[in-house]
């Protein structure tokens, strides 16, 4: 058997992993969630969330894929024989979300055209964004980020994941850093005279809204911020099992667990700074919407109140989304790659090859479900989609709660909580929160879980 690869240490893995949680959905739901839940009351439930089942989550993963030096499949099974069948489900998540992730890079691809060549009027009009989902050759865009994403995974994880995402996540939090500040300073002055400022929109993000704050609807907030917190953070989908199963054993992995979870939420938090802003001060909050909606639609339109300057932005705004969305698909193939390299006993550019012919198929496919693969589907949880959101709703809405719960049903009751502890203290450090984890892995995470997924299945109704 070859040499598994390895990541070269801490930075290396911190940024990979920080890269693969940072993604979409920190960008166009965080955000929106934020302006739609509350604003400050959001923002705590979410941060006290982060810091008990976020940690619960990221710990588990990434301690399971050291200690096994295993991605999901054989790193359940060799736990316990039995529960193989746990690693298989866990690994058809990425193997589900690889077939849409490209399709957005491509959109997002298509905007940063639009905004190099034009002066982004054209992204202004209302269905610009539809017209050009729903034309069939918009299958070229997500066909070259999946192009591109396979020829980073096929360069292995030192020379390929980890140099991409040490030069990526850097200029991303300079770029989060940069447009939030410029988002502050912004102004307008509305034709009766009302003076809007970037000042103001940040006290709206901010400030806990608590008008009309029920039991019902606190728990319908954090039920929002509880499965945003799962997709932003890459758990339970066999991610971070993959990724930890790269890290040397000197590697602190407590240190490594905060540094992850204040970069996600770091970035979620900036990204809603740069964006509640410039949406209040050109668009009022109506403007807030989720999703494409929020990143295609509104977003351009607020660039383009902001005159010449709004196209730097537009320019700078996209390529950070590009980036964010590469090193999540990124991670994303290199899970299913690293699955397929231990069941079939194949080396990595073969498997590589092989998967990236597979995924072109299905990332046209999932693209043309706009236009000639054309389907609506009501999904349980009340919505309507297409084929992406089939895709996105059985792997997150649907999958992962589920996954949570089994694997806190072994880890907590099964190989106990301890199993994990030994991997974090490895090296003589202090598994500084060991007894949240323990009390949450066993009684608190079973519980929490069958409530998510209950809500996504729409059994439970709040
Ligand atoms: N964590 C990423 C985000 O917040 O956008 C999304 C993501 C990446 C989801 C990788 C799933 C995944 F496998």
């Amino acid at each position: 058997m070859k040499q598994k690869n390895s990541f070269s240490g801490q930075i290396g893995f911190v940024f990979a992993a920080a890269g693969s949680a940072v993604g979409v959905g920190n960008l166009w739901r965080f955000p929106y969630l934020a302006a739609k839940d509350g604003g400050g009351l959001f923002l705590i439930i979410y941060l006290a969330l982060v810091l008990t089942v976020g940690f619960v989550l990221l710990t588990t993963d990434i301690a399971i894929g050291r200690k096994t030096g295993k991605s999901a499949i054989y790193a359940y099974e060799s736990m316990r024989k039995k529960w193989k069948f746990l690693g298989v489900i866990t690994f058809l998540v990425p193997v589900l979300i690889m077939t849409y992730y490209a399709v957005i890079g491509g959109w997002i691809l298509r905007y940063i055209v639009i905004y190099l060549t034009s002066s982004g009027k054209q992204a202004v009009a209302d269905d610009c964004f539809t017209a050009f989902i729903s034309s069939p050759s918009s299958v070229w865009y997500g066909l070259i980020f999946m192009l591109l994403t396979a020829l980073i995974v096929y360069n292995g994880v030192e020379e390929g994941i980890e140099r991409v995402s040490k030069f990526i996540m850097p200029v991303l939090l300079i770029m989060v850093i940069g447009i939030a500040i410029f988002s502050l300073t912004l102004k307008t002055t509305l034709d009766d005279g009302t003076v809007r400022t970037g000042l103001q929109g940040l006290k709206v993000y901010m400030k806990p809204d608590l008008t009309g704050i029920t039991v019902g609807r606190f728990l319908q907030i954090t039920l929002d911020a509880m499965s945003q917190l799962f997709f932003s953070l890459s758990v339970s989908m066999g991610i971070m099992i993959t990724y930890g199963s790269y890290v040397k054993k000197d590697v602190d992995l407590n240190k490594a667990v905060s540094q992850i979870e204040i970069m996600d939420t770091g970035v979620a938090f900036l990204a809603g700074v740069m964006i509640i802003p410039a949406v209040f001060v050109f668009s009022g909050l109506d403007g807030m919407s989720a999703g494409p909606g929020l990143m295609f639609v509104s977003l351009p339109k607020v660039f383009y109140s902001m005159g010449t300057v709004g196209r730097v932005i537009g320019i700078l705004f996209f390529v950070l989304a590009g980036f964010a969305a590469l090193t999540s698909c990124i991670s994303v193939l290199e899970s299913i790659t690293a699955n397929c390299m231990e069941l079939f006993h194949t080396e990595r550019k073969k498997t590589t090859r092989v998967l990236s012919v597979i995924y072109l198929i299905a990332t046209a496919v999932i693209a043309l479900g706009y236009s000639i693969f054309y389907v609506e589907v009501a999904l349980p949880n009340g919505s309507t989609g297409q084929l992406l959101d089939i895709m996105d709703y059985i792997s997150n809405s649907f999958m992962m709660p589920f996954i949570s719960l089994l694997s806190a049903i072994l880890i907590g009751w099964i190989m106990k909580p301890s199993w994990i502890a030994k991997e974090m203290e490895l090296n003589g450090e202090k598994f500084k929160r060991k007894k949240l984890y323990n009390v949450m892995m066993r009684y608190i995470m079973p519980v929490i879980m069958v409530i998510l997924f209950l809500q996504s299945t729409g059994v439970l109704n709040l």
